[in-house]
């Protein structure tokens, strides 16, 4: 394996929301390929039940925003404001401006689970969401290499059942996020700042993080 370029993909992949390229067009085929890949993922007793949804009519995709920034407009214009740190004031700023364009952005893509587990305990639970997430995440990592782009988002899920009803959706499935998919307008991405593992990593024991013993 290519460790530079495997570690380059785990470190670059970032939320892009910004620099999604609304003007050029995404083929069924790069979307189907990289939801091969995805379906690589593991999924508890091995149920294989992801379903995923694919929603590329202007039509549909401008009610599914319109659900998104009912949500989530005047929640994420406040948290910008009262944010604290510049970098959590920078996600929220583009956050607050995916609400904008998300109708625009070529392609959304509705990672699904065949199952319901509303009323499931941790263990259900646990399962069945592990189920779809890491899918979820091996089709952004797919994307990436490809030269696209996206950004977890869940902030429609307030709104499922609205967001069903646009698409068909039956009462038997569970949506788990909302991936807006364009290309991306450069392909440079950076690693995050994030707090050095040895902080956040424990050994045996939960006494004290690794780095500071
Ligand atoms: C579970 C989850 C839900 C998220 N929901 C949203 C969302 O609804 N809207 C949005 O714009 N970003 C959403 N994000 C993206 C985060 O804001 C983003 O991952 C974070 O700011 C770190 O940025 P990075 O992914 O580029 O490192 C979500 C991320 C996760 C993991």
């Amino acid at each position: 394996m290519d460790i530079a370029t495997v570690d380059e993909l785990l470190t670059t992949t970032r939320s892009v929301r910004r620099r999604l390229d609304l003007t050029r067009p995404v083929g069924r085929d790069v979307i189907v390929e990289c939801l091969r890949l995805a379906t690589q993922a593991p999924t508890a007793s091995n149920a294989q039940d992801w379903r995923w949804l694919v929603i590329t009519d202007a039509d549909k995709r401008a009610a599914i925003a319109e659900i998104y920034r009912s949500v989530g407009a005047a929640y994420l214009a406040a948290a910008e404001a009262n944010a604290s740190d510049p970098q959590t004031r920078r996600v929220y700023r583009s956050a607050l401006g995916l609400t904008e364009t998300l109708a625009d952005v070529p392609v959304h893509v509705i990672p699904c689970l065949a199952q319901r587990f509303d009323d499931g305990n941790r263990l259900v639970a646990a399962s069945a969401w592990a189920s779809i997430i890491p899918a979820g995440w091996s089709f952004l990592l797919a994307l990436r290499s490809r030269g696209l782009g996206s950004v977890w988002t869940t902030m429609h899920l307030a709104k499922e059942q609205e967001v069903a009803e646009v698409l068909g959706i039956p009462a038997t499935v569970t949506q788990a996020a909302l991936f807006p998919v364009a290309y991306t307008i450069g392909a440079n991405f950076r690693p995050a700042t994030r707090p050095p593992v040895e902080t956040i990593t424990y050994w045996n024991t939960w006494e004290q993080p690794v780095g500071e013993s």
